[in-house]
């Protein structure tokens, strides 16, 4: 009975939680007119946030718009915004890991995770859907979890049993996962489109994108689309920044690797490398990279990170997803 209280509680303080972003409306506080911020949302900026990264040129092209208002709409937003800039770590379910993540996957950047099939990246993904709702002195994001699928391998059961294990009411947790299936890189990108209006209205806290190369490499193929692919896919990843910095989300992508086909492997044996090139591995400000280890072991380790040292995890999968090795 007390837990039922308690998870109410819970669900309730999630729903009310005060967050940014800020509805656009805002900015009449500062003294825009009412035409302009009419502008502005007719123009897709539908957060304050949303102006105060948008290039400037963009802003003085917004049809109509005074020329007063883009200084005045800089300064009022970057102050509306300072007070939000605040990162949180999500846990992944692992005391091990958060501890070479330092608490756990970041908000407000992107974080990848590349690995060899049955790796656990779908895993993590799982367990994250669940720990992002967690209050934030749990580890938690206090938000919702929104998850773009292009594999199909989105299990809703597996959400249930991670909540059970952190005393989460299941079909509370379910409710508060936006979920998508997507058919092909176009329609991946529209997705964002959809998740950043649905972000306005609700505290998003996570977004999952497994993974996101997948489609890209069904839908170009060869050598003479490469080009073309590596646009499509900078685009993509370029709209996620925005998502994370717009609205203070984690973005956790998947990717998958292929076999290094260089002179090194010839020394180092076997090699494997992360699909997408430069373009991917400039848009992840964290890169982590999972392997198999013994049975349900598994080992990751961070590539690349603006603040973690390179160190090495070990975690293990479980019906409850991503946990401690249990020895
Ligand atoms: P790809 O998407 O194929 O690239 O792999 P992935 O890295 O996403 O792997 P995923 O996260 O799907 O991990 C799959 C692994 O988790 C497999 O080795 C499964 O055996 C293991 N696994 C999945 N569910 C369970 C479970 O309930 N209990 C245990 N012990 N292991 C599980
Ligand atoms: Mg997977």
């Amino acid at each position: 009975m007390e837990q039922q209280q308690q998870q109410q509680q819970h669900q309730e303080d999630l729903e009310e939680v005060q967050h940014g972003p800020f509805p656009i409306e805002q900015l009449l506080a500062s003294g825009i007119a009412s035409i302009d911020v009419k502008k502005l949302k007719d123009a897709g900026l539908c957060t304050v946030e949303s102006v105060a990264y948008s290039p400037r040129k963009d802003l003085l092209h917004v049809k109509g718009i005074t020329s007063k208002l883009v200084p005045l709409g800089f300064t009022s937003a970057s102050q509306l915004h300072a007070q939000r800039l605040e990162i949180i770590q999500i846990t992944t379910g692992s005391r091990e890991l958060d501890k070479v993540l330092e608490g756990g996957i970041e908000t407000g950047s992107i974080t990848e995770i590349y690995g060899e099939f049955r790796s656990g990246k779908t895993q993590l993904c799982h367990t994250l859907c669940v720990t992002c709702q967690l209050a934030l002195d749990q580890g938690g994001g206090c938000g919702k979890a929104m998850y773009i699928d292009a594999e199909g391998t989105f299990r809703p059961q597996r959400l249930l049993q991670i909540a059970d294990r952190f005393g989460l009411n299941g079909p509370d947790v379910l409710d508060n996962v936006a979920y998508a299936r997507a058919y092909n890189t176009d329609h991946q990108s529209r997705l964002l489109l959809e998740a950043a209006s649905m972000m306005v209205d609700n505290r998003f806290a996570l977004i999952v994108v497994d993974s996101a190369t997948a489609l890209y490499r069904t839908d170009f193929s060869g050598r003479g689309e490469l080009s073309a692919r590596q646009m499509h896919l900078g685009k993509f990843l370029r709209s996620l920044q925005k998502l994370a910095d717009e609205f203070g989300v984690a973005v956790v992508i998947t990717n998958q690797v292929v076999a290094q086909v260089d002179g090194s492997a010839l020394f180092a044996g076997p090699q494997i490398k992360p699909i997408g090139g430069n373009i991917m591995a400039h848009a992840s400000t964290t890169r982590l990279a999972f392997r198999k280890g013994r049975a349900e072991e598994r080992i990751c380790k961070v590539i690349s990170s603006p603040c973690l040292a390179e160190a090495e995890a070990r975690f293990q999968i479980s019906a409850e997803g991503v946990t401690d090795v249990k020895d």
